[in-house]
């Protein structure tokens, strides 16, 4: 699902991404944890194209957004984003937007999709979340676990095919960690791919399939975790 190889990224004198391969596949689950300034976030904000890289490749499905240090073209660029959720860590909802409209509103934006289809595709997805109650409030009326679902309705709303998570639980109480980690779990249920960076290595076992560590700007240890093999 998402290819990366050999990916560097500075910045100025600061080299931040050293060669960085990573390698999702579909319907996985990725944890990468590690100590803080590790390049973690740099790193998804660069799968996300908020961060420029020098060199290396970042493929999602067929579709290079980076090829050997050169990025696709605008347009493709766009398309291929479109593909990727992303959740931030403190959120990052619209503040004078009520609910439905925090989520409707890239749908109708990016995509053109018309507002009564976006308006039902959001309350099936609050439905899905538990909030359907909660459409018509406004983000300070929303406890902090409640905002971190709208966040995930948010980027669920465009449909991506990769959903990215920045320390979702970071704000959150043990009882809405578990939430979170059970909203996850049902999103992997649905053939969702998803790359989540956390501290919290508890819940990390709760979530992923395989969990990596990235240290200095590089994935130290490619299978610290697998899931799988270890059947718990
Ligand atoms: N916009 C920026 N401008 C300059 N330096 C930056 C910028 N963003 C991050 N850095 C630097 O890049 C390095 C990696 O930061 P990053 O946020 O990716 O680490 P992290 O692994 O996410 O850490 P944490 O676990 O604390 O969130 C740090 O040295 C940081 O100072
Ligand atoms: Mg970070």
């Amino acid at each position: 699902m998402l290819h990366i190889e050999n990916l560097y990224k500075s910045f100025g004198s600061n080299a931040v991404l050293k060669g960085v391969n990573l390698h999702i596949y579909p319907g996985e689950i990725l944890v990468v944890v590690g100590p803080s300034g590790g390049g973690k976030t740099t790193l998804l904000r660069s799968i996300n194209y908020l961060e420029k890289c020098e060199s290396g490749s970042i493929c999602l499905g067929n579709n290079y957004l980076l090829k050997d240090g050169r990025y696709a073209s605008k347009q493709d660029l766009k398309a291929i984003r479109r593909n990727i959720g992303l959740v931030f860590q403190n959120f990052n909802l619209f503040p004078h937007l009520s609910v439905i409209e925090n989520i409707t509103e890239a749908p109708t934006r990016v995509l053109g999709i018309a507002k009564e289809k976006a308006t039902q595709d959001a309350l099936n997805i609050l439905g899905f979340l538990g909030l359907s109650g909660k459409a018509n409030s406004y983000p300070y009326e929303l406890s902090g676990g409640q905002k971190q679902r709208v966040a995930i309705g948010r980027a669920l709303a465009l449909n991506p095919k990769l959903m990215c998570f920045d320390e979702p639980t970071s704000a959150l109480d043990p009882a809405l960690t578990d939430d979170v980690a059970n909203l996850i779990k049902s999103l992997k249920v649905k053939g969702m791919s998803m790359l989540i960076i956390t501290h919290d290595m508890e819940f990390a076992k709760k979530v992923a399939d395989r969990i990596v560590s990235m240290d200095q700007g590089q994935i130290t240890n490619e299978h610290m975790y697998d899931n799988e093999k270890t059947g718990s």
